[in-house]
């Protein structure tokens, strides 16, 4: 398998680029004993787009999950533009935080409240709901959400309930409050698992167009291996905890899903099912980086 476990870079720059996430010995054993990351090292740089491929249960979400710390490690680095994040304590955590933007399978809108208002959520951090709606925005912020709700498609939804919203449209919503915080990392879980599969490949256009316009670097978790193929730069394959593949998606042979998947049923796509135009070719090498974007 290519690059098992590849080592990591010299601290300090990522092909040519600086360096935003360093990850080095992640460790997460959950209390049950369940060793979930065992020993995971992983660099990316300033831009591009990441996705994370593997069986249910290889550890994906436990490793985003990590990064920002909704799971506690149990041993190992995680420094963000040099930063621990793992010594933090809460202040300098929830500061963190707000360099994150997080995408989430399930959307995690608040129902009862609007688009614009959970978008404006996003500008806020990690505040609780009552803070949020007590809060008077900035007039600047409430331009950037209807900029954001602009661009993700979402002209004139401003005032409407999220519980009002198609899977699609609510993702959407979650991808402008994720960006509205200008953040310098995007962590995304699965975020088309809920979406049909033609949906699925507008959300995940929409993510690679919006990583590569504000130069954000992105981490995907996903199921779908076409769907990583087609939208990522770099695949980054985890089994039983452990990085067993990290390249170039032309690098992903039927051979290597093969081992990844152990056997399991890999090639399920969306992309059968969308009429949209064809992807860009496959990316050559490893282009951690390279804003070669998906035209359109
Ligand atoms: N809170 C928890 N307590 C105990 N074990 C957990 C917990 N969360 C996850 N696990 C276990 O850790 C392993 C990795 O889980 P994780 O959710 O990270 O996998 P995943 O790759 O995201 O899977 P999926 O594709 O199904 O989302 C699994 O064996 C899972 O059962
Ligand atoms: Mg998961």
């Amino acid at each position: 398998m290519a690059r098992a476990n590849a080592k990591a870079p010299p601290e300090g720059g990522v092909g040519g680029e600086r360096e935003r996430l360093r990850v080095a010995g992640l460790t997460k054993v959950y209390p049950t004993g369940k060793r979930a990351l065992d020993g995971v090292d992983f660099v990316i740089a300033t831009s591009g787009v990441t996705a994370v491929i593997g069986s249910s249960g290889a550890g994906k979400s436990t490793f985003i999950r990590c990064i920002n710390r909704l799971v506690e490690p149990t041993s190992g680095r995680i420094l963000l533009d040099g930063v621990d994040l793992v010594g933090l304590d809460r202040a300098g955590l929830r500061a963190a935080r707000r360099r994150i933007g997080m995408i989430f399978q399930e959307f995690n809108l608040v129902e009862r409240l609007t688009v614009m208002e959970n978008v404006l959520a996003g500008r806020l951090g990690h505040v609780g709901l009552i803070d949020t709606l007590r809060r008077r925005f900035a007039p600047a912020d409430v331009d950037a959400a209807f900029e954001l709700l602009a661009r993700v498609g979402l002209d004139g939804f401003h005032d409407r309930r999220a519980d009002a919203l198609s899977g699609g449209q609510r993702q959407r919503v979650g991808i402008a409050r994720a960006l509205i915080q200008r953040p310098d990392l995007l962590l995304v879980d699965e975020p088309t698992a809920s979406l049909d599969p033609r949906t699925a490949r507008q959300i995940m256009r929409l993510v690679r167009e919006l990583a590569t316009e504000r130069a954000t670097p992105a981490i995907v978790n996903l199921h779908d291996v076409a769907l990583a193929r087609e939208f990522a730069d770099r695949i980054v394959a985890f089994s039983a905890g452990r990085i067993v593949f990290d390249d170039a998606p032309a690098a992903l042979d039927a051979a290597t899903l093969d081992r990844i998947y152990g056997g399991e049923d890999w090639s399920a796509s969306a992309a059968a099912d969308d009429d949209a135009p064809p992807a860009a070719p496959a990316v050559r090498g490893r282009v951690l980086g390279d804003d070669a974007g998906v035209a359109g």
